[in-house]
């Protein structure tokens, strides 16, 4: 093996077999090709091929029916694998524990956007190019002073990114990638501006502007965190503690926000709103929120010896559920979380422990060993552990989604340009099973159509 690069993986998906279907209302049986793609990748049929199942000529033909995409693969991609059941997660086939160990979060960002590692005069050029397009036009801080002092910043972020496409006009030109590129690095640089900008907001406090001599994550943490000094310098260890955040949180294949922005996109409009989509679905608490929410249901439970009944509620459906645990993907302990939970003890031993962690690890052990969680095989997801190094970084609960969407928004462009580049992407655009009445002729039940208001 040695240093032997393996080969670039085709891209494509292989025909591996056939599959009959037999149809029992016409006897007939219909023969569809099995599809893989990469060695580790899934099996599936193409849905257009069921088209052809019908009983009559004039009859549309069969479709599937998967509310919520469980079993529905929308698009092939090379960026991203997930192995749920054995804890897997690699980013162009790198497995994140090395990433995280090893890399920064800009030459990650390069990774998932160009499929490869980049050389030292490419990752110099992109370093370059992200630091220097890091500042917002000034109409911005007009735009953010026009929220209440108590908005919240996800709500603003996905307000400001939107915004940013009302800045840059060309942006819509999607299909020249000169555009793309500039689109791609204003979106990488701005972020970390936006969210800071956000925060400072919130606080009352003067916008930090960016400082090109900084790191990307130093640079935030000065914008989030200067006041008076000439010069911020940020303690190493939280740095470093974001930056491995930053990567963990940089991609995750098909998940709601990433189907969002690949569904917004399809529609050929320019990036700055697809990612604004984006950060929109990131927002929910079954989502990106999560960081939120468990620490919300970490001061509700307010003591470690409240876990027990805490937990019998969740069991109960009385309660919320356990946030910060389950995932669609991960059938067993999510790899970012076992990450996490490491740098969450690194970070202590600098800051002090969070009192709150004795109620998460509690929390943690009581559900690994209860046979709820177990037989429905619930551990961890990365958002368990994120919220009790945020804060003892000092950053307020509700900025928490926030970090999580500066980092996705590199695997979201990664994933938007992917799906550019894709010759059999068209605009999104799910079937229905409609369940509706048949045709019935207007009958109004109004006397007066146009009531006074009372
Ligand atoms: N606490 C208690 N029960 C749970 C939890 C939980 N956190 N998650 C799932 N379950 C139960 C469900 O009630 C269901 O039980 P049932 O079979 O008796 O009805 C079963 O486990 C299967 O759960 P589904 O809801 O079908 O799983 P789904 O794949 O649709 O949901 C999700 C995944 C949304 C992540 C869910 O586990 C959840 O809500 N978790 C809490 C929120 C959270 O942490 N979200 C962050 C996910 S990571 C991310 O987005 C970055």
């Amino acid at each position: 093996m040695g240093n032997t690069q393996p080969t670039p993986p085709s891209g494509e998906l292989r025909a591996t077999g056939t599959l009959d279907i037999k149809d029992s209302r016409t006897d007939k049986t219909y023969s569809v090709q099995i599809l893989q793609g990469g060695p580790e990748g899934d099996t599936a049929t193409r849905a257009m091929d069921l088209r052809q199942i019908k009983t009559s000529p004039d009859e549309f033909g069969m479709m599937t029916y998967d509310p919520a995409f469980m079993n529905t693969a929308s698009c092939k991609s090379a960026i991203t694998f997930i192995d749920g059941d054995k804890g897997i997660l690699r980013y162009r086939g790198y497995p994140i524990e090395q990433l995280a160990e090893k890399s920064t979060f800009l030459e990650v960002a390069w990774l998932l956007r160009n499929g490869e590692l980049p050389a030292q005069p490419e990752y110099d050029k992109w370093v370059h190019d992200i630091t220097y397009h890091t500042y917002v036009h000034e109409n911005i801080k007009t735009f953010l002073q026009g929220f209440r002092y108590d908005a919240h910043p996800m709500s603003m972020m996905c307000s400001a990114v939107a915004a940013l496409s009302s800045f840059y006009p060309e942006a819509k030109n999607i299909h020249d990638p000169a555009s793309r590129d500039i689109s791609i690095i204003r979106l990488l640089a701005k972020m970390p501006t936006l969210a800071a900008f956000c925060y400072r907001h919130s606080k009352g406090l003067p916008f930090i502007y960016p400082d090109n001599d900084l790191s990307y994550t130093e640079n935030f943490l000065s914008m989030v965190a200067r006041m008076s000094e000439p010069k911020y310098e940020a303690n190493p260890i939280f740095v470093k503690a974001l930056e491995i955040l930053f990567i963990l949180h940089a991609d995750h294949e098909q998940n709601c926000s990433t189907s969002a922005v690949r569904a917004i996109g399809s529609s050929q409009v320019d990036p700055f709103s697809a990612i604004a989509g984006g950060v929109a679905a990131l927002y929910g608490p079954l989502h990106g929120g999560a960081n939120e929410q468990v620490l919300r249901m970490i001061a509700e439970i307010g003591d470690p010896k409240n876990v027990p009944k805490f937990i019998d509620e969740v069991k109960g459906g009385k309660g919320s559920k356990l946030m910060g645990f389950g995932h669609r993907v991960y059938k067993s302990y999510d790899p970012r979380a076992k990450i996490v939970k490491k740098l969450a003890d690194e970070v202590f031993k600098v800051v002090g422990v969070d009192k709150d962690l004795e109620i998460a690890l509690k929390l943690e052990e009581a559900a690994l060993n209860d046979e709820y969680f177990v037989s429905r095989k619930l551990y961890p997801n990365v958002d368990f552990y994120t919220g009790l190094i945020y804060r003892s970084m000092a950053f307020p609960t509700d900025f928490f989604t926030v970090l999580f969407a500066v980092a996705r928004t590199s695997g979201w462009l990664a994933q938007w340009e992917e799906m550019l580049n894709d010759k059999e992407q068209k605009i999104a655009r799910p079937r229905q099973i409609y369940v509706g009445y048949g045709e019935r002729p207007f009958a109004s039940k109004l006397t007066d159509r146009f009531p006074k208001a009372k």
